[in-house]
């Protein structure tokens, strides 16, 4: 298995091959366990992690900097206004000034057509490896922690089972595509059929959705895109019920929420539920908006692991940068 992944960046996981994958899932079940043992695994000792977070942040930015300090490191918590990203300062100096300090950068930025681009800006001029901690098109994170929540539950060898990542309606602010797009790029390398429902409007970007399809066909899994919001659950083992904006279709924030406004059926209930297979679990990266995206029954419910999988971003993350710093 492969394991030499110091200085490698994160910034999604189509860069990185099954074995180094892999390598971050067994060091994760490893940290998760000695965690649970009360054993310390001092990994990182005297490392800093820069976490650069142009957007909020409860379960990234937290686990992160709990990540670092249980592997003997510190991080520092950096928001741009704070920063001389303000004053116009660019990724090469930014990039370039870190490097000489500490031993890895993490950076959030969502926003659209800005995030991915200033991510690999930095990557460029570092010296030392940039996690993605979700941007515009990737949150490659979050989708490591879903897959170990999935293993978890369903055993190693996950193909044949099927996932269901679906559009749902909810209100007040354009969620970014990165959350879809990850889960529909890593997910069929691993063996999992995937059905991705949305409303004509909400497609995603369409190099992701062509590059899902060729991970499909490479891996021998089925990808299909569908406007039917029962279809992602119908004989599903896992579905995973989110918003996002309709960032291909429109920019323009009022008009992309009174899109999001007309598909309220778009809501994941017990009903939906019964249409999976007997095993199904109901996933979310989180936040979800209660009442909108899913009921209190479905997330408080039986089949849920959103806890778990929020936990689960604390060890792949302490994993990856054990590995990458
Ligand atoms: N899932 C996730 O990234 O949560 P935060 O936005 O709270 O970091």
């Amino acid at each position: 298995m492969q394991t030499d992944l110091k200085g490698k960046h994160f910034i999604t996981t189509q860069e990185w091959t099954i074995d180094q994958l892999e390598a971050v899932f067994a060091l994760a079940k490893e940290l998760k366990a000695a965690k649970a043992a009360g054993k310390p695994m001092r990994l990182l000792p005297d490392k800093t992690l820069y976490m650069i977070f142009f957007d909020s942040s409860t379960r990234t930015r937290n686990s992160f900097e709990t990540g670092i300090t249980q592997l003997g490191g510190h991080g520092i918590f950096l928001s741009p206004d704070k920063m001389q990203i303000s004053h116009g300062e660019n990724a090469k100096d930014t990039a370039s000034v870190l490097s000489r300090y500490g031993e890895g950068i993490a950076i959030r930025h969502c926003a659209f057509r800005e995030g991915n681009p200033y991510l690999r800006e930095v990557a460029h001029w570092a010296s030392v490896p940039v996690i993605n901690m979700q941007c515009d098109v990737y949150h490659p994170c979050q989708i490591m922690a879903d897959y170990m929540t999935i293993r978890e539950r369903f055993g190693v060898n996950t193909r044949g089972l099927k996932i269901g990542v679906a559009w749902t309606s909810a209100p007040n602010y354009i969620r970014p595509l990165s959350v879809p797009q990850s889960l529909i790029l890593m997910m069929p390398r691993f063996g999992l059929d995937v059905t991705l429902a949305y409303p004509p409007e909400f497609s995603l970007m369409p190099d992701i959705e062509a590059q899902a399809r060729a991970n499909a066909a490479a891996a021998g899994t089925k990808f299909e895109i569908v406007e039917d919001f029962e279809a992602a659950f119908r004989d599903a083992d896992i579905v995973i019920p989110k918003s996002w904006g309709p960032l291909m279709h429109t920019t323009d924030k009022d008009q992309g929420l009174a899109l999001i406004e007309k598909y309220p059926a778009w809501r994941c209930d017990t009903r939906h539920m019964e249409l999976g297979r007997k095993d199904l679990i109901y996933m979310h990266p989180l936040p979800a908006d209660r009442g909108r995206e899913v009921t209190d029954e479905v997330i408080d419910g039986p089949r849920s692991v959103v806890y778990d999988e929020a936990e689960n971003r604390l060890h792949v993350q302490k994993a990856l940068m054990a590995l990458t710093m």
